[in-house]
């Protein structure tokens, strides 16, 4: 990981992009960029907020810009939104720029987690019964997976130890 300077973690809502880059940028002395927070700060209004008003199409695009507005002149673990890989050449420029790491969970396992979560701050979860949210978790990363494992490297989230993180 020496040699990367930009680490990218994506994969599903829930499978802890936010919580293992901060775990590997305190381990590497990396700086750790939440692209959802970077949205959020130029905006200066929550995602759910923004969905609602300029609807997805407007935010994937935005989303796609500050993505690709981020410094990669210095050493940095970014943890992206859940769709941030799926759309407009995301994916292909991460790889290009970066070191792109798979955090791959299994419905039911990202379901026990979103369901601790605040749904409401998500709109794409927004309004959906326990039962709804896993067939919608199931179909949605049937949908996103051929993006997601793209990604250099594929880390099982049910077995994962930093290490295997900092070795890359
Ligand atoms: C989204 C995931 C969210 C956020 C937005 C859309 C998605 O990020 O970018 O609500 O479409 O999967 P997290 O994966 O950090 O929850």
């Amino acid at each position: 990981m020496t040699d990367t300077k930009a680490v990218f973690l994506i994969g599903f809502m829930g499978s802890g992009k936010t919580t293992w880059g901060r775990k590997l940028a305190n381990k590497t002395g990396r700086a750790f960029i939440d692209l959802d927070e970077t949205i959020v700060n130029e905006l200066g209004t929550s995602i759910a907020d923004y969905f609602a008003a300029h609807g997805e199409a407007s935010f994937r695009e935005l989303e796609s810009r500050i993505l690709k507005s981020l410094p990669l002149d210095q050493p940095t673990i970014i943890a992206t939104g859940g769709g941030a890989p799926c759309y407009f050449d995301n994916m292909t420029w991460m790889n290009e720029v970066g070191l792109t790491i798979y955090l791959y969970l299994p419905p039911k396992a990202l379901w026990d987690r979103l369901m601790q979560t605040d749904i409401a701050s998500r709109p794409a979860l927004n309004g959906l019964s326990g039962e709804e949210l896993l067939t919608y978790i199931q179909s949605k990363l049937a949908e996103r997976e051929s993006y997601y494992l793209q990604a250099a490297h594929v880390a099982n989230q049910l077995s994962l130890q930093l290490e295997e993180l900092v070795r890359l």
